[in-house]
């Protein structure tokens, strides 16, 4: 019985056109591969297995922690540490760079994930997912520090994202367009269900966390004042809203058909430009919706072009159907 591409014949396939490739890149993604099975596992048990809750402790950048925030960071790890194609890992819930143990050979690649994004999500059933960047490390085969991370998101070799849905699905992208895969857990393989991915130009979809409107810059104000307004107001049409609190499920969304999803730049916390970090959520979700053919910037410049200072860095973010971003990114030139 023939069952489609397989995920890692689709990765040994594209391989092919790249010269030099030695199949390292191959082999990480598929021990990649492996913990979003075991991450998609563990989150399906839900409540049957003890992992839903927070614990006491707080993230770097002063969240409460989840279980599963701790235990999907675990999963990554122990499935990525170990083959020698890495020379250090970074993720939202660690504070520093994670060496790979000394019994085990260093790589030549940087990985970098947000382990469990929409954790606040994960009580409830509601969707969660794993994001995921990889970069070059600088020299192959050194450990790497936090400075060599800090490469801009146009450098990423690879971006992608899981999400554990109503079925578990991966979203990848090597820099020749974005194409989806979802897991038959029937033969335990992702298989590729939708090829050339592209995201609508226009769309009558916003999202947007309408609680924080008073702290929002008059760009935003702006936009979304004129999408309530609806067929009265300056737009001539009506505008529908979604809030899903889980990145990845609002990306997959406007992936699929449309939209435009706005964690702006606003003056609740002074410190903080924005919520969602650059690492972790902006820059891979930034290669993934540009190679969609959508639009993503914070506003005032291009995600991707940003030169991080620092690993946990947050930026305003605003991504989706090109029509719709360009129009919000001229109101703040305008
Ligand atoms: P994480 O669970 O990894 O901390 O990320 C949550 C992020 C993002 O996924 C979502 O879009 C946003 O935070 C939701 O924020 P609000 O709770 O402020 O709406
Ligand atoms: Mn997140
Ligand atoms: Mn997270």
């Amino acid at each position: 019985m023939h069952i489609g591409t397989t995920l890692t014949q689709f990765i040994i396939e594209e391989q092919r056109h790249t010269t030099g490739a030695t199949g390292d890149f191959t082999s990480l993604l598929n021990d990649l591969v492996t913990s979003i099975k075991v991450i998609s596992n563990a989150v399906n048990k839900g409540a049957l297995v003890g992992t839903m809750g927070a614990l006491e402790s707080e993230n770097i950048q002063g969240e409460t922690q989840k279980k599963l925030d701790v235990i999907t960071n675990d999963i990554v790890m122990r499935h990525n540490e170990w083959a020698g194609h890495l020379a250090g890992m970074a993720s939202e819930e660690m504070d520093d760079v994670y060496s790979i143990p000394a019994k085990y050979p260093l790589g030549k690649y940087l990985l970098v994930f947000d382990p469990l994004d929409g954790s606040s999500n994960v009580d409830i059933n509601i969707s969660v997912g794993t994001i995921f960047s990889i970069l070059h490390a600088p020299v192959s085969g050194r450990a790497a520090t936090a400075e060599d991370f800090l490469q801009p998101g146009t450098k990423q070799v690879c971006a992608g994202y899981a999400l554990y849905g109503s079925s578990t699905m991966l979203v990848l992208t090597t820099g020749h367009g974005v194409n989806g895969f979802t897991l038959d857990r029937d033969v335990g393989e992702f298989l590729l269900t939708h090829p050339g991915m592209k995201i609508p130009e226009n769309t009558g979809e916003f999202a947007i966390n309408a609680s924080n409107r008073r702290f929002w810059e008059p760009p935003v104000q702006r936009y979304v004042e004129e999408c309530l307004a609806g067929t009265e107001g300056p737009r001539g049409r009506d505008f529908n809203m979604r809030w899903v609190a889980s990145m990845v499920a609002e990306v997959h969304r406007i992936l699929n058909r449309g939209g435009i999803f706005m964690y702006p730049r606003d003056t609740k916390d002074p410190a903080k430009p924005g919520k969602l970090r650059l690492m972790y959520e902006a820059n891979p979700m930034s290669m993934i919706v540009e190679q969609a053919g959508g639009v993503s910037s914070t506003g005032y410049e291009r995600i991707l072009d940003i030169q991080p200072s620092g690993l946990h860095q947050r930026v305003p973010v605003i991504l989706g159907s090109k029509n719709e971003v360009e129009r919000v990114l001229g109101y703040h030139n305008g």
